[in-house]
Formats: structure tokens, C-alpha cells, sequence
């Protein structure tokens, strides 16, 4: 391959932004400025959010305002859920969860309004909305009554009593709002860089999440921690760990839930979502899971030096605290709204079309003959 192609634009700067940095030389990330770590000890993912989407941490009456804002959007059209009942049973979460804000785009007055204001109001709509459809999915395939969101609970909360009728321990629900803060934002990443490229033909915030939701779906991606768990299912026990990931690397499998484009030496967020694992792992008397973790991970180490990421810790956390292990992803969008709904408002406030070039190799420049000349 000629050197001037940058397969992957591995390597390539292709803008600016101001909403999240990856610094994988001190193995550091900060949304704002602010670091993932402090941001995870000292606040709620409400608080996040509103900083990933407005730039800085709100004070107490933002705070109060934006909740309101939240909650007053929770609930979905009689549409919008009766097409989410009538949903194909099968069908994979993730592409319910993009059908569902296509669906969103259909309904909003506003889709095609492109002004900053207007996409603010529909960024806010489309992450208070998009989890109460996932959750009723998550609901009505088991021929389960959905559950309508409830006000007086928070983003975190409110998702539990959606998807289970219950809100767990505040324990549990601070490991959730954890891994939620962890996944808000990174970058151009390839759903981020999706959304970001949708929106530079000037199209509309609900197409670019709808197209970023497609492109987080896929195993190299956001569906990764959704593969670890299948992975830690095909383990089965601790006493089939080493073996099973030994047998893997010398068979060249790609491991999941391991490696990263921009960390080499690991993942920012892996200690602190470890940490929360730990502690759910502690709270459900599981010793299985957190063995085989264990296990995987010193292997993968200690054999070709590639770390954890992110969707490692996620994965059995999200399966010890109930959800379905398709669903891992769609939690993982619920989150990553933000993100992509910040990059999107960046786009559009200094677009430039995004059109890369490719050097072309098919056959040589020929004349069409006509049929009977063939
Ligand atoms: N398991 C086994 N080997 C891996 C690996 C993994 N998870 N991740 C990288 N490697 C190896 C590659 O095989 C390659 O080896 P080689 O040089 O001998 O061919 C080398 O490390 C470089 O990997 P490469 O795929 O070129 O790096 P990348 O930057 O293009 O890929 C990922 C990054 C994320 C796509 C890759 O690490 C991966 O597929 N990981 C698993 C999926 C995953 O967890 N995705 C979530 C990311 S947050």
C-alpha cells in the first residue's frame, strides 16, 4: 500500500474540538478540561451531561433547570411506543435503539431546523426520550408491561425502574452512573467521527445519531462489551480461564474487550470502572466473573502487552446488575447521546464538508463495446 494512504486515518488530525480529550501518554482523559476520574468521584451523570453538551459544570439552579428539562421529556408518543411493542421479538436492541430516534426524527417538528437553539432542544429531547423506548423494548419482547419513566428519580434511576420496576441500592446505582460518565464521550471515535461527517452535508442531528448508533453496534466498537460477555460465558469457570484465552492468542483471535486505536499502554477509564465492578461484583457474591477478569486480563498482559478496555469492566458489570447482554450497548448509547449530540453542535458551528480522497485501483480506463461487438 502506498505510504501517502492512511488506512484507518490512522494517525490523522481532522479538526479541532473542545469537548473531550484522549491523552494516552499519561493515560489521561478529560471532558471540558475536567478529568473522567474526579468527574466519576465528585458528580452525578446529569451534571456530566450538561458539561459534555453546555461546556462547563452547571451550579445548583442549572443543575435543578436541566433536570427539570429531563424529566418534563422522559415520556415518549403512544406512536413511539407502539412501535417499539410491535418491534420483531429478535431483533437486536441496537437496531431498535436506531430505528427508535429515527423514529424521534419523524415526530419533531424541528428535525430539519439547524439553528443552534433547535438543536439543543432536540439533543435534550432525544437523551431524555431514547431511554424510555430501549427500556420499554427491554420490557415488552419478555411480554412484559412497560413501565412509563417516572419524574423524581434520577437518569440513573429512572432507567432501573423503566427496564425492572425496582430501583436497586444506591451502591448499584452509583456503578451504573459510573460506567455512564465513563462512556459520555472520547473523541473522534468512529460512531463520534460518523455523527461529525453526517452532519457536515448539513443534514440533521436526529440522521447523525441514528447513523452513530449504527456504527457503535459493531464488535470493534461499542458492541465489544456486549462480545465479552459472550466470551465469559464460553469461559464458563475460572478453572477454564487460562487455558481458553492461551488456546485464543495462539489461535491469532482478536480478544474483545482488549486494545485500543489511541491507548497502548491501557484505558483511561479502566481502573475507575474496574474499581465499581469490584464493588458490584462484592455486592452480589460473585466470585466467578471477577476470577475469570482476573484471569483474561493478566494473560493478554503479560503475553502481547495489550490492555483492557473500557468494555471489559462494563460488560459482566452490566450482566451482574440484571440487563440482558444485548442491551450493554444500548446503555452504552444512552450515554454516548451526549457526546455525539456535543460534536454534532461543534460541527455545525465551523462545518467544512467532509470529503477524504482514495487513490483509485481498479482496471485501467477501457471503451464500452456494444453488445455485439462483446
Ligand atoms: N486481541 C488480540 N490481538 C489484538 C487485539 C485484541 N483485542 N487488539 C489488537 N491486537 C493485535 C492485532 O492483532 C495486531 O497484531 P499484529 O501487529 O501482530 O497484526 C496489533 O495488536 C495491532 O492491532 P490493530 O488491530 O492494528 O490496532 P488498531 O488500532 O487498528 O485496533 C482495535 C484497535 C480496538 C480495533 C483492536 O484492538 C480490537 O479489535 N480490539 C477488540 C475489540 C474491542 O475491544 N473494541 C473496543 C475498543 S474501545
Amino acid at each position: 500500500m502506498s505510504d501517502d494512504i492512511k488506512k484507518g486515518l490512522l494517525g490523522i488530525v481532522v479538526d479541532e474540538t473542545t469537548i473531550s480529550q484522549v491523552m494516552p501518554d499519561i493515560n489521561s482523559l478529560t471532558y471540558r478540561g475536567y478529568a473522567v476520574q474526579d468527574l466519576c468521584e465528585k458528580c452525578i451523570f446529569e451534571e456530566v451531561a450538561y458539561l459534555v453538551l453546555n461546556g462547563d459544570l452547571p451550579n445548583k439552579k442549572e443543575l435543578k433547570k436541566f433536570k427539570k428539562e429531563l424529566e418534563e421529556n422522559r415520556k415518549i408518543t403512544v406512536n413511539l411506543r407502539e412501535i417499539v411493542r410491535h418491534m420483531p421479538k429478535k431483533a437486536h436492541p441496537m437496531d431498535v435503539a436506531r430505528t427508535i430516534v429515527s423514529v424521534l426524527g419523524l415526530e419533531d417538528k424541528e428535525t430539519s431546523n439547524n439553528s443552534p437553539k433547535a438543536n439543543m432542544k432536540k439533543a435534550i429531547k432525544i437523551f431524555a426520550k431514547t431511554p424510555t423506548a430501549i427500556a420499554a423494548f427491554f420490557r415488552a419482547r419478555k411480554g412484559k408491561r412497560i413501565i412509563p419513566p417516572k419524574k423524581d428519580l434520577t437518569f440513573a434511576e429512572n432507567f432501573f425502574y423503566m427496564c425492572f420496576g425496582k430501583v436497586p441500592n444506591k451502591d448499584i446505582v452509583k456503578a451504573f452512573d459510573v460506567s455512564l460518565i465513563l462512556y459520555a464521550e472520547h473523541s473522534f471515535n468512529v460512531s463520534t467521527f460518523t455523527a461529525r461527517t453526517i452532519t457536515s452535508s448539513l443534514s440533521d442531528i436526529h440522521g447523525a445519531i441514528t447513523g452513530a448508533i449504527a456504527s457503535l453496534k459493531g464488535p470493534l466498537h461499542g458492541g465489544a462489551n456486549e462480545e465479552v460477555m459472550h466470551m465469559m460465558n464460553k469461559i464458563k469457570k475460572p478453572e477454564n480461564a487460562f487455558k481458553w484465552i492461551n488456546k485464543a492468542l495462539d489461535e491469532k483471535e482478536v480478544v474483545m474487550g482488549f486494545g485500543h486505536r489511541v491507548y497502548k499502554k491501557g484505558d483511561s477509564r479502566v481502573p475507575t470502572m474496574e474499581k465499581y465492578f469490584k464493588k458490584v461484583a462484592k455486592l452480589k457474591k460473585d466470585k466467578k466473573f471477577i476470577k475469570i477478569y482476573d484471569i483474561v486480563k493478566n494473560v493478554m498482559i503479560k503475553r502481547k502487552d495489550i490492555h483492557p478496555n473500557v468494555d471489559y469492566p462494563t460488560g459482566p458489570t452490566y450482566h451482574l446488575m440484571g440487563f440482558d447482554t444485548d442491551f450493554f450497548t444500548p446503555i452504552f448509547v444512552i450515554s454516548r447521546i451526549t457526546g455525539w449530540a456535543a460534536h454534532i453542535m461543534e460541527q455545525h458551528a465551523a462545518n467544512k464538508l467532509i470529503r477524504p480522497l482514495s487513490k483509485y485501483s481498479g482496471p485501467e480506463h477501457r471503451k464500452v463495446m456494444l453488445l455485439n461487438q462483446r
